[in-house]
């Protein structure tokens, strides 16, 4: 595996790996890999002859207040998984490369960016989408490849992709969870023994909704009702937000159907929380990983 810093590096050895005729497949992470990640590796290499993964904590994309200081770094571990993954090439590059002034020219994502995750976090994914279009010129990939765990995120930069003609397919592939259904991410690891079993109620909550789905429910406000009482049964969790929204624009819907996406988040100590479910998929479509 090739570690890379700077961007131009990386630029330079894009440009050599795409005038070789090869498929660039590239996954944009913040590092702190865990099983999820690592799957979207493996759809990457599924789709590509050299896969790129970059590691950068992208502080345009947090908000005064959240954890972009405490945030898990360890590029030492990260590069083992990584080579371990089948991963050709490693991108850290630094902040200051990044941006070497604060950016002025932006990328604003649109009324779906306010819904959600971008209700509760400001300017959150005007960060994310800014980096996305960096990283995405550094790296010239054919194919990117995003977790529907953030499928809002995912939406965004396939909406991103679309508005601005940019030259790269998006994938987004399945959740990766573990036995009892938390989704996988780097945040579980600011949870306590206690805050990890709470944390279980996000999944039974989407299960609940997906439950009530099957059996015929078609209101949208009946489903998350359901959801959100799963969750409020817990204590030691806050509710952010239960919707069930559409999945490319993310409107707020009155009927869903089986395209519908059920959302929650939820705050467990200082730890922000989120998941998602397509109501017609259900959890069993996703990946489970034990131990
Ligand atoms: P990060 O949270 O590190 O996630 C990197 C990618 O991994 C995202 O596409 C995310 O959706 C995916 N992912 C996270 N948990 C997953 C899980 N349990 N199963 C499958 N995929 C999962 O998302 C970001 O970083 C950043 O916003 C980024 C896109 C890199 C821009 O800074």
């Amino acid at each position: 595996m090739l570690p890379i810093t700077a961007p131009s590096a990386m630029r330079a050895h894009a440009q050599e790996v795409r005038h070789a005729g090869r498929r660039i497949g590239f996954v944009p992470t913040m590092g702190a890999l865990h099983a999820g990640h690592l799957s979207l590796v493996a759809e990457a290499r599924a789709r590509s002859d050299v896969v790129v993964l970059s590691v950068f904590v992208n502080p345009l994309q947090f908000g005064p207040g959240e954890d972009f200081a405490r945030y898990p770094r360890d590029l030492q571990r990260d590069t083992e998984l990584a080579a371990g993954a089948g991963v050709d090439v490693l991108w850290a590059p630094s902040a200051d490369a990044m941006y070497p002034d604060p950016p002025q020219v932006t990328v604003a994502p649109g009324p779906a960016g306010d819904r959600l995750e971008g209700a509760v976090r400001p300017g959150h994914f005007g960060g994310v989408l800014t980096v996305v279009v960096k990283l995405f010129s550094v790296v010239q990939p054919d194919v990117a490849v995003f977790g529907r765990k953030d499928f809002q995120q995912a939406a965004l930069i396939r909406r991103m992709v679309r508005d601005l003609s940019l030259p790269v397919d998006v994938v987004v592939a399945a959740t990766v969870r573990e036995a009892d259904g938390l989704a996988l991410s780097s945040r579980n690891a600011y949870l306590d023994a206690a805050g990890r079993a709470a944390a279980a109620a996000l999944p039974r909550a989407l299960a609940s909704g997906v439950g009530a789905f099957r059996a015929g429910e078609r209101s949208a406000a009946a489903l998350a009702a359901c959801a959100r009482r799963m969750l409020e049964g817990e204590r030691g969790l806050a509710v952010d937000y239960v919707a069930c929204v559409g999945p490319d624009d993310l409107t707020p819907l009155d009927a869903v159907d089986a395209r519908s996406v059920l959302a929650v988040a939820a705050r467990i100590g200082g730890t922000r929380l989120i998941d998602n479910v397509v109501l017609g998929a259900g959890l069993e479509g996703d990946i489970r990983v034990t131990g």
